[in-house]
């Protein structure tokens, strides 16, 4: 690897293709690629064609196979049940080899899709392993959305089997998951063959004969199955994410670029290696989760932390601390939503002088923008670098970040940092054209895209093509909006389109403005994302009812919060919504939700030229300002 950060950027823009072969050549192919890069095939390109692999067998069989089965791969420590595990690389290659084993014999198979919906249990990260190693294609659903979300990746997924477990736990609360499995089927046409639960003592399930297996009855009964190479284009996993619609984009992770770059990344990235231990405190239902609690670190070696429960509450803003000084992580990677979250309970620290935390070397952040007084908190308190890096599901890896693997220079609190070599970062404007640096507009990456970004959407090329690829051509359209400095720092400074960011969970207000739509009393709606001190945006509705209808507001209200929740889920934080007379819109009709934004922030909202009738916004002033 390059010593300086500049020279691995340089190297890579001077062969922006041929610098892969390096950091692929770390793996182990069954089959070495025939082209690192084919521009033709696919919306994008595919990566590493011709060549085979197993993702797994790289993630675990390798890393016994050379000796350090012995090795710990997974820590499990449950703020919410009170316990800790420790899984080594040998011990984990076992339960994945007989979970495969279980799945195979039950007709799963290379390219047979694989819902699964669980909290964060280690038989989460099994499942997802042991369909990797069969080359079946997993799609995990996170705890947190209703079952109409669920049905919907059901329906366009297929999956031949599903695996779930009986309850997932939320502080003061206990989640069935299978009412919500039950109704997702009832509303999804279609149904998998069967089921594996996996049975909490908390909250056992009941089985459906004929459908479901226990989970670990099956794994329990089972031959470990060995890795089945496939090719380093075939899907890895599919993972539903918002667009701008109620319906969910299935971004695809291929397996050769995703292990290439994530493989690479580790070091690069994290400055971390084989033996290092590693914390990402997110959800194996995001990317975050996906690429660097379970694919990333153990492609690399490390020991992963795998982590249930919240940064605070569980049993208070010290719990990261807790986890920190218990498992001894060189780094810590979580969303800035939870620093304001410790920050808001924990001022002064204290917490932090209770625990040793010495082992900590960096603290990354990302899933939003990290608030620089968040930032700059987090960096004094805890004494370490605090690193924001920018990424999205799509890329699967970040955009930017800072490099601790080239030695990290010193971050600056509000940007995203550089971009990582295979990311060409410019803004543009609304025509395409690059501006000059410290200029915001659209942000985008210039194509070849590199190994790990998602190569299309679940069978719909064309959607990819639309969604990301047709505003600029020979750019791939990120959706977010800011600017690259002069130094090459990219600052992101929120969305151009529907997508707001709470908590630091990527949501659609359009899907809200669809299930509000539905109401009976709703005449029309509009949902922004409103600042907000922990969570970076929540979401407001504003809605105006039907004529005739006399219903006092809060009434109204009430069932839109619970229709949300209902139709979406309580990950979509949809707590506020106010009765309006009308919206501020165009003289076209288009509502007018930017102007409406910024009046709730607080922000400078002129009136627009393109106005149908300014007392409307006036009146927003009024309600909101
Ligand atoms: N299953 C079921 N419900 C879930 C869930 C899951 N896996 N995750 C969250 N929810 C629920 C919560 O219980 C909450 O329900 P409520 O409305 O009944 O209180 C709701 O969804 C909203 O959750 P969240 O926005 O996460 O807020 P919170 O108040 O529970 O916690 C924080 C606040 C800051 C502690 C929490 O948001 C957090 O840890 N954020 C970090 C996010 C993160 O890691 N993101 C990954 C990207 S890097
Ligand atoms: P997701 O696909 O859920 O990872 O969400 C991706 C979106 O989160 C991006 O398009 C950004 O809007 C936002 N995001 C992620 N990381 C950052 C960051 N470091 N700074 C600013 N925004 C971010």
């Amino acid at each position: 690897m390059p010593d300086s950060y500049d020279a691995a950027y340089r190297e890579w823009q001077a062969d922006p293709t041929g610098y892969w072969e390096a950091p692929a050549a770390a793996l182990a192919w069954d089959q070495r690629w025939d082209r690192v890069f084919d521009p033709a095939s696919g919306p994008c390109g595919r990566w590493f064609v011709g060549g085979r692999l197993n993702v797994t067998y790289n993630c675990l069989d390798r890393h016994v196979e050379a000796g350090h089965g012995d090795r710990v791969a997974l820590i499990w420590d449950s703020a919410m049940v009170g316990e800790v595990r420790h899984y080594t690389y040998a011990a984990l290659r076992d339960r994945v080899a007989r979970v495969a084993g279980a799945l195979a014999a039950r007709g799963i198979g290379v390219g047979d899709r694989v819902i699964i919906y669980m909290p964060m249990v280690p038989e989460a990260v099994i499942a997802m392993l042991a369909c990797a190693r069969l080359g079946a294609v997993h799609s995990v659903v996170f705890g947190g959305f209703a079952p109409p979300e669920l049905a919907a990746r059901l329906a366009d997924a297929k999956p031949k089997a599903m695996i779930f477990a009986s309850c997932g736990l939320e502080p003061g609360r206990v989640v069935a998951y299978q009412p919500l499995v039950e109704a997702a089927f009832a509303l999804s046409p279609h149904q998998p063959q069967f089921c594996l639960v996996f049975q909490r003592p908390t909250l056992p399930a009941p089985l459906r004969e004929g459908r479901d297996v226990d989970y670990v009855e099956a794994e329990a009964a089972a031959a470990p199955h060995p890795c089945v190479p496939v090719a380093a284009t075939d899907p890895l996993y599919i993972l539903y994410t918002s667009g701008t619609t109620g319906k969910p984009k299935g971004v695809v992770r291929d397996c050769g670029g995703y292990a290439v770059a994530l493989h690479h990344s580790m070091g690069m990235i994290y400055g971390v290696g084989a033996g290092d231990v590693y914390w990402c405190a997110s959800d194996v239902g995001w990317v975050v989760g996906h690429s660097y609690i379970v694919y990333g670190p153990l492609l690399a070696g490390c020991t992963s932390v795998m982590y249930e429960g919240k940064p605070v509450g569980t049993p208070d803003a010290g719990a990261f601390w807790r986890v920190i000084a218990q498992h001894r992580p060189r780094v810590l990677f979580t969303a800035p939503t939870a620093i304001r979250a410790i920050k808001q309970q924990d001022p002064e620290g204290a917490h932090m002088q209770r625990h040793d935390l010495s082992s900590l070397e960096a603290l990354y952040v990302a899933g939003e923008r990290c608030d620089p007084p968040t930032a700059v908190w987090a960096a004094e308190t805890l004494g370490v670098p605090v690193v924001d890096h920018w990424w999205q599901t799509e890329t699967g890896w970040p955009v930017t970040a800072g490099f601790r693997g080239f030695g990290l220079t010193p971050p600056k609190p509000g940007a995203g940092g550089r971009a990582s070599p295979g990311y060409d970062v410019r803004a543009l404007d609304d025509n395409g054209k690059p501006l000059p640096r410290g200029e915001s507009g659209n942000l985008a990456i210039r194509l070849p895209l590199p190994p790990g970004f998602a190569p299309t959407l679940w069978q719909n090329d064309d959607g990819f093509r639309a969604a990301y690829l047709a505003d600029f051509p020979g750019w791939y359209r990120t959706g977010d909006a800011g600017m690259v400095d002069d130094d090459g720092d990219v600052w992101i400074m929120g969305r151009t389109d529907d997508i707001i960011n709470t908590a630091g969970h990527r949501l659609s207000t359009g899907a809200m403005e669809e299930v509000l739509a539905a109401h009976r009393d709703v005449a029309e709606c509009a949902v922004i994302g409103v600042r907000d001190a922990l969570k970076g945006q929540v979401p407001l509705g504003l809605v105006v009812l039907k004529a005739g209808v006399n219903r006092p507001a809060e009434e109204v209200v009430a069932e839109l919060v619970a229709l949300v929740r209902e139709r979406i889920g309580p990950v979509a934080s949809f707590k506020d919504a106010r009765v309006v007379a009308r919206l501020p819109k165009t003289r076209s009709g288009k509502i007018l939700r930017g102007s409406i934004r910024r009046i709730a922030d607080g922000e400078d909202a002129p009136v627009p030229a393109t106005i149908e009738d300014p007392a409307a916004l006036e009146e927003m002033r009024a309600l909101l300002g």
